[in-house]
């Protein structure tokens, strides 16, 4: 049983080091937060406590910089904009585990919010070698002095096996973070007892990306809905012709087994019947509604591709989405970003905001689409801030950073 963060709170924390590894992976123009989602998540476990009289030491990843110190990927900008939303001290130091991140460790007051740079600079972090991971968690430890404490809050990145997420919290008495909580009862609900009907959309570009997700939700959801760029291949499978669209030519058979097991198992499969058809990947393209059996007869023809689900799908969609009492959502169904391939992100978006369901958004795109489309995530019932971590944990995967708390 893991141990929840309350109950550090009860043993007492005032002028203790607590060690958190939040989840600040945001996206970034430049040194722009464009969607603050995750930051904003994070804050409630840092004000309990720094309310507590904790000395709370962040501990935090920025995209992927191969174990170097890449300015591009700092994480000074993530910070500014915790300290612009934050009621509380936040400062930044300049390194992980160097001078100046023990300096400022020392020089915390009760209260304060300390974030150290990308834990990801660092090589040993990622490390696939137990030892190297272990050295840099007693680094990381040390900074938090005598009777430390160590919180989980990071549900983005429980998945990988890293020295922050997993080495840090065998080393410290360890905690679980009120959003890895929170995020944990819903996706649970959602997998072990979903008011019926349960129906899951799924887009984004990739089937492979998305096969263990599916392997599990046939026979749990009552439909699956497919669309976006994964929906070319689900396409290919039926026999029908795709252009240029994206296709994953080797999962076309396990698409054909998926479908059959669909049918035998309960769950339907419901498949876009119309596409936006494009003359090519750009904003200003050409583009017209075409039919599913007849992608290439139009006047666009064999050269073209499909950018987003078309008006008779997302009409169904949205139909589906309206009768169900669960929604889990992955993945954008078009491609939102461009304004002429937005239309089914849009409809799915205002379907779900309409609806009275428990709804679920999964996965950093879908999440980044509805806020860059003008939702609000009150909208929504719930915005996960796992991308990668929601999936594995729905795919039933056993999750290095849950494991390492006891849960
Ligand atoms: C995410 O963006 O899903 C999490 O922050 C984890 O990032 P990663 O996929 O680079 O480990």
């Amino acid at each position: 049983m893991a141990h929840a963060l309350d109950e550090l709170i009860a043993d007492g924390v005032e002028g203790r080091h607590v060690l958190v590894r939040s989840d600040l992976n945001v996206p970034l123009d430049g040194t722009t937060v464009t969607d603050d989602g995750r930051i904003k998540a994070s804050l409630p476990v840092l004000k309990k406590l720094s309310k507590a009289g904790a000395r709370v030491i962040v501990m935090a990843h920025l995209g992927r910089p191969k174990g170097q110190v890449d300015p591009q990927y700092s994480l000074a900008p993530a910070a500014a904009r915790l300290a612009e939303l934050a009621d509380f001290q936040v400062t930044t130091a300049h390194d992980v585990v160097g001078d100046d991140a023990h300096a400022k460790a020392e020089e915390q007051k009760n209260g304060d919010v300390l974030v150290l740079e990308n834990v990801r600079f660092d090589p040993r972090e990622t490390s696939k070698d137990d030892a190297e991971r272990a050295a840099f968690a007693d680094e990381l430890v040390s900074l938090a002095g005598q009777n430390g404490a160590y919180v989980d809050d990071a549900f983005g990145a429980v998945h990988r096996k890293h020295t922050s997420v997993y080495d840090v919290a065998k080393k410290l008495p360890a905690y679980m973070g009120d959003l890895v909580k929170t995020e944990l009862n819903v996706l649970s609900t959602l997998i072990k007892n979903p008011a019926r009907p349960f129906v899951v959309v799924m887009g984004g570009s990739k089937v492979s990306d998305k096969l263990a997700v599916i392997d599990n939700l046939i026979g749990k959801a009552d439909a699956l809905l497919i669309g976006g760029g994964m929906g070319y291949t689900f396409a290919a499978a039926q026999g029908y012709k795709v252009g240029k669209s994206l296709l994953e030519k080797d999962q076309i058979e396990n698409v054909k087994k998926y479908l059959e097991r669909g049918s035998a198992e309960g769950t339907e499969f419901v498949l876009a019947t119309d596409v936006v058809w494009a003359s090519a990947f750009a904003a200003d393209a050409q583009n017209e509604i075409r039919p599913i059996e007849s992608l290439e007869e139009g006047e666009i023809g064999a050269e073209g591709l499909g950018l987003d689900i078309g008006p008779e799908t997302q009409k169904v969609f949205a139909e589906y989405i309206k009768t169900a009492r669960t929604v889990f959502w992955n993945g954008p169904v078009g491609v939102f970003e461009m304004e002429a391939f937005a239309g089914g992100t849009t409809t799915v978006a205002q379907a779900l905001a309409d609806s009275d369901a428990m709804s679920v958004i999964g996965g950093g795109d879908s999440a980044s689409a509805v806020r860059n489309l003008g939702f609000k995530d009150e909208d929504f019932g719930h915005i996960s801030t796992g991308g990668g971590a929601s999936l594995e944990f729905i795919e039933g995967k056993e999750l290095p950073g849950l494991e390492a708390l006891g849960a």
